[in-house]
């Protein structure tokens, strides 16, 4: 069944404002669908979880529908889904539990492509436990990391490899299942920033071979959250600090304090929105099958409009286009022009196309271009051909501009 991207945008409240979104990777605008899941979970009668009560019973049947319904889209199982208030609190959460178990001399590998949430978190563990860090280094020229850049650093004492499933920088997906064998053939355990990559595609953390994945919400047309997916049985051996009269069952051990309710129930719609992005049968993890599919295939196609647009406007230099795989991300500059600049004059013009290092701060500096970084456009399910050329357009005249300043 087509993309109906028309339909698609009328349920987004937010584009009435008018503007072109490319701020995508870095968070994704709303549909009604969430907005008014977020509010009727706030109008009802909510308690602490529990079976007591009417609002206890909500409180309950909303974390055990999030957790079913993260499940459905990663193809994880409902009891190894762990909410947190962002991808990146989760991750230095639970690189301190797994650090209980390192020892001095064991080593993480980590990978110059990916955001500082899933470097930071592994290098400051490491240095408090006397563990040694690797980094596995990707082509700036292609954008690409290869397999062989992470597999010649496992060795014997390599406890954990962290690396990304899709840059939100160059959009670069890395082959993970590949990169997923070496590592357990190490021994190691494999931890996924799924961040960037939930967005843009089908997701199966089986067929990835990721032990840990983490992702958030607010990057999927969701609410301000994190979420981690593992195995319950991989969950069970590993000891966060947590409260004493609290839960130590898992996944609950891991999620300190009381869950927001309201956001729960806003990550369910998103889940259900996605997975009725177009008509389909079957039950929910098959109908996101089909609608992720027809996602991408939407995106892939006003990327590549986007693409050849940018290559055919001269005065225009493009970063590390990964050849093989990649999400609908593109990292850019005018040459001659402050990206900031060029950010102000695009957004004056209704185009949201921010520029930065996105926190992909070792990526940017290693594509030189230090810690500035360059404008992203980034394709989300909401975004038409009329965005595309309203952002070649605004390129085009900031390159005719005399004075190319804001
Ligand atoms: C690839 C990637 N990883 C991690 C993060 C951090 O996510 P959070 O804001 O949920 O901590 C981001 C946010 O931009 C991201 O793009």
């Amino acid at each position: 069944m087509a993309y109906d991207v028309a339909a698609v945008r009328a349920r987004f409240p937010a584009l009435d404002e008018g503007a072109a979104h490319f701020d995508g990777p870095g968070g994704s605008q709303v549909p009604d669908l969430v907005a008014e899941a977020v509010a009727g979970a706030l109008r009802a009668a909510v308690s602490n979880r529990g079976a007591g009560t009417a609002a206890e019973r909500r409180a309950d049947g909303i974390v055990t529908e999030a957790r079913r319904a993260m499940a459905d889209l990663l193809g994880g199982t409902p009891g190894g889904i762990v909410f947190g208030r962002s991808m990146t609190q989760l991750t230095y959460d639970m690189a301190r539990a797994l650090a209980k178990e390192w020892r001095p001399g064991d080593e993480v590998v980590v990978t110059t492509l990916d955001h500082d949430a899933n470097i930071r978190p592994w290098v400051q563990t490491a240095e408090a436990h006397g563990v040694t860090v690797r980094r596995a280094d990707f082509d700036p020229e292609s954008g690409e990391l290869d397999v062989a850049a992470i597999a010649g650093l496992l060795t014997g004492r390599t406890r954990l490899v962290a690396v990304t499933a899709a840059s939100n920088l160059l959009g670069t997906r890395p082959d993970i299942p590949a990169i997923a064998e070496r590592v357990h053939e190490a021994g190691a355990l494999l931890y996924v920033d799924g961040v960037h990559l939930t967005p843009h595609s089908p997701v199966d953390i089986g067929r990835l071979g990721a032990d840990f994945y983490a992702c958030s919400p607010y990057k999927f047309l969701g609410p301000h959250l994190g979420v981690l997916a593992a195995d319950p049985g991989l969950l069970e051996t590993v000891h966060p600090d947590k409260l004493l009269p609290a839960s130590d069952a898992v996944p609950e051990r891991f999620e300190l304090g009381t869950l927001p309710y309201e956001l729960l129930a806003g990550t369910t719609a998103a889940v259900d929105f996605l997975a009725g992005l177009v008509p389909g049968e079957g039950n929910r993890r098959e109908r996101l099958a089909g609608s992720m599919a027809a996602l991408e295939e939407h995106e892939n196609a006003l990327l590549d409009r986007l693409d050849a647009g940018l290559a055919e406007t001269a005065g225009v230099t493009s970063y590390g286009a990964a050849s093989r795989r990649r999400t609908p991300t593109t990292l850019f500059s005018v040459d001659h022009v402050r990206s900031a600049d060029a950010y102000l004059f695009l957004a004056e013009r209704g185009v949201n196309a921010p520029a930065g290092n996105f926190y992909a701060l070792e990526c940017s500096r290693r594509l030189g271009l230090g810690d500035t970084g360059a404008l992203r456009a980034g394709i989300a399910p909401y975004t038409d051909e009329s965005d595309v050329d309203r952002l070649l357009k605004g390129i085009r005249e900031l390159i005719g501009t005399p004075n190319r300043q804001a």
